[in-house]
């Protein structure tokens, strides 16, 4: 392997991880997680973190999102209240016991946004989301896909400046994922939301990302780093260019070298 990679560094971040180090237990029994990790999240940019299971994308994740500690080294991020950082989680995270519509409206309830604008800031985006018949439902009457457009709506309607999405299309069939990273392309390019995105998906990280960070097997660090070669705004239809399928296959040949059991 050569060089250990280093992040270019982005003159203002919106996130930036220094020597990120995390461990879990105690010794005997510790389990390095994560790093070290160099990483960081320009204004306005989708950063796409792929690497094998178990490698420390949701620790990374967590960390971020303030979840989670450090054991060493930052990670600092720089929002200008009252737009914090919002995170969708790879079990979406929606509340069971609220309406659809009181799902959306949670971080802007937390943000103490009034109530008729908040409802009507919630109503927006679920009828972006296809999801106004559904304002009064609640999320066990929803399918898959539904439930993630709902994590999606509320994590969104609080117009974060930071975006913290951990695998959050892992669990929809292969249609629906497409049409929501179509969504997610238009809505982050028309709103400019810097986000952090980790994914298996290679195409995904590939349509979506500005960056694709790959990740080292557990503990995770950043061995490699490509730039999708497809102009902004770009659409879905990059998945059938040449040059997407010739990434593809480069970020599995590292991938699968990561993932080879030893
Ligand atoms: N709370 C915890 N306590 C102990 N070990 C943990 C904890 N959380 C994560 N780990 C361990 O840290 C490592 C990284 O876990 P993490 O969930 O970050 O991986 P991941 O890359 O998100 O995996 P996946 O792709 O399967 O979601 C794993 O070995 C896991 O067992
Ligand atoms: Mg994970």
């Amino acid at each position: 392997m050569g060089e250990p990679y280093q992040d270019r560094e982005a003159s203002d971040p919106k996130l930036r991880a220094t020597d990120l180090t995390r461990t879990f237990g105690r010794t005997p029994h510790t389990v390095d997680a994560l790093g070290p990790l160099d990483l960081t999240v320009a204004p306005g940019e989708f950063v796409c973190v792929v690497g094998p299971s178990g490698c420390g994308k949701s620790t990374l994740l967590r960390i971020a999102a303030g979840l989670l500690r450090p054991s060493m080294g930052t990670l600092e991020i720089r929002t200008s209240s009252p737009r914090p950082a919002a995170m969708i989680f790879q079990d979406y995270g929606i509340y069971d016991w609220k309406t659809v519509r009181a799902n959306v409206r949670f971080g802007l309830d937390i943000q103490r946004v009034p109530r008729r604008e908040a409802n009507a800031r919630a109503d927006d985006w679920l009828a972006r989301m296809g999801l106004s018949d559904f304002a009064h439902a609640y999320p066990a009457t929803l399918s898959g896909g539904m439930r993630q457009r709902v994590a999606i709506a509320r994590a969104l309607a609080v117009q974060p400046e930071l975006l913290l999405m951990d695998e959050p299309f892992a669990a929809l069939d292969a249609q629906l994922r497409t049409i929501l990273q179509d969504e997610l392309l238009d809505l982050t390019q028309s709103l400019r939301t810097t986000t952090l995105f980790i994914t298996h998906s290679l195409e995904e990280a590939i349509v979506l990302g500005d960056r694709v960070l790959v990740m080292s097997a557990r503990p995770g660090r950043i061995i490699a780093e490509h730039r999708p070669p497809f102009p902004r705004p770009r659409t879905g239809d990059i998945r059938t260019a040449p040059e997407f399928t010739a990434l593809k296959s480069e970020l599995w040949d590292l991938l699968r070298k990561e993932a080879a059991p030893v």
